[in-house]
């Protein structure tokens, strides 16, 4: 939820830090935080976002290291004295750290009985008292750092510096944490967001495993014994992560999706033969003998797995559950290994996501994960890992990460069909043809964005908005409201369109445009009686369809693409473009919408 960024190297420190923060501001943005360490160490840190921070700190600082901290409140108010770094009782020790440190208070307790002054409500700040403990015993730093963390329960990315100490020091369980090697340096962040415009040479660092980050030398530690970790090269590029010219993230983001596709889809499919290659370890015994697929998501991931889900059934015949990864419990057939548990998760550090992996895993079910995000713990949960290649995604509304989400699992449906000879070589090469289409039809609607932007300005005013749909629509629907809520702040919900008619329909009025959709896919014949329902209580409708005659019973058409079963993916394009033009007609902060962060690391 927080983000981190650490440095040691040739150069100084501090702007190294504040571009860091910058660019991790996405994974929580209500206070924020520095500590320099040139000999001594010094603190900055207030409320606020990293605007903030940066008018509290001197112009140019000497330190050679440092870390950096932006904060999404846990423990305690988001407060100048609650924002990180922490530091012991000598101002020494300072530490930063992500994540919850569940027996925090009996640790408070009894260094509070020993003794040691608490200054902040925060669960980090046992850290530094205990390592302080350490120190005193006569421990050396590093034997010290291990020393606390073994005291600690709970999930933590935690780095320390220690003032007349060289080092920095950096732990990890359950919370992510990457190493970058520079020139002469060391880079360590919680996502390599934070420091991609300086090197693209990582090392993931595993649970438990120690970094001693000295310059261009880093050790890493397990179990107290020194370890090689190979090293990766990201394809991401630096740019990747800014924002290109638009103002905002989201906007960005919504433009990428036809190359996130391009990617997504890059040397899966083979058209003609109607066949995928995911790489993925699941022979074809054991599809063949599956009983039942369980996906478990939180959010817009949620709805790309309600639309997998309606796909697995159709193109794989496997009956197909999806939870809400907080409400998820292990209920599979008689035998949990015929279970496949398909965790579905852009960052692939959502807590509940985890939770409910760790469940289905416990019960013997067989898990695997479809994330964005290499070496996010997910990866390190699940058996298997199927990336959806998005690039990264900073803005907090999830927008091609859905797209690339959906097409992943429709490859990942098609897959299991043919393996279970659930599929004819016809239909999928049907399916892999319209899949092929996706990045180009998701252009086209991009194309159309002035016919968006008009049609969004006129009615953002509006008292609140519903979208209906019906089959591969419905998660459509659930999926335009929760972006338009979540960016613009007004009340919008999403409805199985037949369900209209059994309560919501009480709701519409001439000030509440109810946004449908018609495409292949979505049952439009039967969504149409629905279109006439709400046109007949005089609700404006916007209908997305493929369908040039549905215009009648519209007050705006939006084109859409056939795609096949595609087809309302990329009708989600337009009700994204909406809800950014809602939101950026009433001003809203559309990156860092209130209340919410891009990656939930608590349940
Ligand atoms: O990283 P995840 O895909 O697991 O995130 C799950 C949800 O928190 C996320 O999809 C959230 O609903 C979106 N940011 C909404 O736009």
């Amino acid at each position: 939820m927080c983000g981190i960024v650490g440095y040691v190297g040739a150069d100084t420190a501090l702007p190294v830090l504040t571009t860091g923060l910058e660019n991790l501001e996405y994974r929580g943005y209500d206070s924020a935080g520095v500590a320099l360490a040139d000999g001594d160490v010094e603190v900055y840190k207030t409320a606020g976002e990293v605007d903030a921070l940066e008018a509290t700190l001197p112009e140019t600082a000497e330190a050679h290291r440092g870390v950096g901290h932006t904060r999404w409140s846990t423990h305690g108010p988001p407060t100048d004295t609650n924002a990180h770094p922490h530091t012991d009782c000598t101002g020494e020790v300072a530490v930063v750290h992500n994540g919850i440190i569940d027996n925090y208070d009996a640790l408070r307790r009894d260094l509070v009985a020993e003794g040691h002054d608490f200054e902040s409500d925060t669960d980090t700040e046992v850290v530094p008292h205990l390592i302080e403990s350490y120190l005193e015993d006569g421990l050396a730093p590093q034997a010290a750092i291990e020393e606390t963390v073994a005291r600690l329960e709970g999930s933590f990315a935690l780095v320390v510096t220690i003032a007349g100490v060289p080092e920095l020091f950096a732990i990890r369980r359950d919370s992510p944490l990457v190493l970058g090697h520079g020139v002469e340096a060391t880079y360590l962040a919680s996502d390599v967001t934070a420091f991609l415009e300086h090197t693209r040479e990582v090392t993931y660092l595993p649970d438990d495993h120690l970094a001693v980050l000295d310059g261009a030398e880093t050790t890493v530690y397990h179990d107290g014994q020194p370890v090689a970790l190979d090293r990766e090269t990201l394809e991401w590029e630096a740019d990747a992560a800014e924002k290109g010219g638009y103002e905002h993230y989201m906007r960005k983001e919504i433009h990428e999706q036809p190359q996130a596709l391009r990617q997504t889809i890059s040397g899966r499919i083979d058209v003609d033969a109607g066949t995928v290659e995911l790489g993925l370890d699941l022979s074809e015994e054991y599809l063949r003998s599956l009983e039942e697929i369980q996906i478990v998501a939180a959010g817009t991931s949620n709805y790309a797995g309600r639309y997998a889900a309606k796909l697995l059934e159709e193109l794989a015949d496997v009956r197909t559950t999806v939870s809400i990864a907080s409400e998820y419990a292990f209920t599979g057939g008689r035998d949990p290994w015929r279970t496949l548990v398909i965790a579905v998760t852009q960052s692939g550090e959502t807590a509940d996501t985890l939770s409910a992996v760790r469940d289905a895993k416990r019960a013997g079910a067989r898990t695997i994960a479809v994330t964005n995000t290499l070496g996010s713990t997910v990866t390190r949960e699940v058996e298997e890992s199927l990336f959806i290649r998005a690039g990264p995604e900073i803005g907090v509304a999830a927008t091609k990460t859905f797209a690339s989400q959906v097409t992943t699992l429709a490859l990942l449906a098609v897959a299991i069909g043919r393996e279970r000879e659930a599929l004819s070589t016809d239909r999928a090469v049907d399916v892999l043809e319209a899949i092929r289409s996706v990045p180009g039809a998701v252009q086209q609607v991009l194309d159309r964005e002035p016919q968006v932007i008009e049609v969004a300005t006129r009615h953002a005013d509006a008292d609140a908005f519903f979208f209906i749909g019906r089959a591969l629509g419905e998660p459509v629907a659930l999926e335009g409201a929760l972006k338009l809520k979540e960016i613009s702040y007004d009340h919008a919900e999403g409805f199985a369109a037949g369900e209209l008619k059994h309560g919501p329909l009480a709701l519409v009025t001439d000030q509440t445009p109810v946004l449908a959709i018609l495409t292949p896919g979505s049952r439009p014949e039967e969504t149409l009686r629905n279109v006439k329902e709400v046109g007949a209580r005089e609700a404006p409708v916007i209908g997305a369809t493929t369908r040039p005659d549905d215009a009648r019973y519209l007050q705006e058409r939006l084109d859409v693409p056939d795609v096949d079963v595609l087809s309302p993916m990329v009708t989600n394009v337009y009700w994204q473009l909406f809800a950014y033009h809602v939101a950026d007609a009433k001003g809203r902060p559309i990156d860092k919408p209130r209340n919410l962060a891009k990656s939930v690391t608590v349940e």
